[in-house]
């Protein structure tokens, strides 16, 4: 009888607060390389509901169980197609690590995320590890960000930062073996918030709309003196903080919507310049960094600063949250804590996310 090939790998599954869809990846055992990647873009329905859920903050208890379990079925569909694509069987899959979607998170005091762990391991036959970051905040850390701990994976032992610029953006500095990380602030959830209210579109493709504008200098300043900034770490922070009503808030009403977004880039850009300057290692993954705009200015900000990207350490920019997942997963099996106290301020490591057992 031919025996069963044995459980190897771990798929990662990653949704950020850009509300676009579902990153996927299977990595092999030891989490340090993607087998096979896929993305599972939001229905523009389900990309409206979560906006409305989250920007407002409001909705029945129906409506968020009903959300939980679409939000699980596209996680689970992600799965699937990961299956199909690399032909590699739900019994040789150790675990799924899923992120779920996160629908409230203020640092410190709570963090929720959708996408049910029990439904996506029925769906898929698969053990998965879900809600990662409660246990952190519930041991007074922010729950955020839990990726600094993979971060140091990728960088295999060298010195180094990361910067994900997803809907906000976050860096981890690697030095001998030392971690700290934090939320820098915002990264895309301004830009795309700003320019789907005045073209209806979801994001500022290469930053060209943004290029078109020129940077309001007095909201600039005022946008950088915003306390967010200022803050000491452990900091963490979402669009529940960052969004249009907090915008609104240093606008005079006279800016022309260009500049803005030329002004919200540049925000992005000097919030994150400020601790990658003339630095050698700097590795840029997320959303963003396909900004060719935003890229460029953060290379013109930092021109003593090597800044290259993930894709150069062997994980593609788009996956490496994904790939962070896959591996908390596995920690969290083997018992072994995903979060770093001097980054989430927790008063102890510890073993994070329930696990959904198959
Ligand atoms: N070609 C592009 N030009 C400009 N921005 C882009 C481009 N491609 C992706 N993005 C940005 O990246 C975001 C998605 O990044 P992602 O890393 O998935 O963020 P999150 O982790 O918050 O989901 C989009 O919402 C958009 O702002
Ligand atoms: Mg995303």
């Amino acid at each position: 009888m031919a025996s069963m090939p044995p459980a190897q790998y771990y798929i990662g599954l990653m949704s950020g607060t850009s509300l676009d869809g579902v990153d996927g990846v299977i990595v092999d055992h030891q989490c340090q390389r993607i087998i096979v990647q896929t993305y599972q873009p939001y229905t523009e329905q389900l990309k409206q509901d979560l906006r409305q859920l989250t920007q407002s903050g409001q909705t029945s208890l129906s409506n968020l169980a009903e959300m939980d379990i679409k939000v699980a079925r596209i996680f689970s569909d992600t799965v699937l197609s990961l299956l199909d694509k690399s032909g590699i069987l739900a019994t040789q899959i150790s675990a799924i690590g899923s992120h779920g979607q996160t629908i409230y998170h203020q640092g410190g005091r709570y963090s929720m995320q959708i996408g049910h762990g029990a439904f996506i391991a029925e769906q898929t036959g698969v053990t998965t590890v879900a809600d990662f970051r409660m246990q952190d905040v519930a041991a007074g850390g922010q729950g955020a960000p839990l990726t600094p701990m993979y971060h140091r994976l990728l960088l295999n032992g060298k010195s180094g930062l990361v910067v994900n610029m997803g809907g906000i953006a976050n860096i981890s500095q690697i030095s001998n073996d030392i971690v700290s990380g934090f939320d820098t602030g915002p990264a895309n959830t301004l830009l795309d918030n700003w320019i789907k209210q005045h073209k209806a579109l979801d994001y500022d493709r290469d930053g060209l709309w943004s290029r078109s504008g020129l940077i309001d200098k007095a909201l600039l300043e005022k946008l950088l003196s915003d306390e967010y900034f200022q803050l000491c770490t452990p900091k963490s922070t979402g669009p529940e903080y960052f969004n249009l009503e907090w915008l609104a808030s240093y606008l005079t009403g006279n800016e022309a919507p260009e500049d803005v977004q030329r002004t919200l880039v540049e925000l992005t850009a000097m919030s994150i310049s400020q601790y990658i300057s003339d630095k050698s290692d700097v590795y840029l993954c997320g959303g963003g960094v396909h900004n060719v705009f935003l890229l460029e200015r953060l290379r013109y900000l930092n021109p003593n600063s090597v800044i290259m990207l993930t894709n150069e350490l062997g994980v593609h920019v788009d996956y490496v949250e994904a790939a962070a997942f896959a591996y908390f997963a596995k920690r969290t099996l083997a018992q072994e804590p995903s979060n770093i106290v001097e980054v989430t301020g927790a008063k102890q490591t510890r073993i994070l996310g329930a696990i959904y057992a198959i």
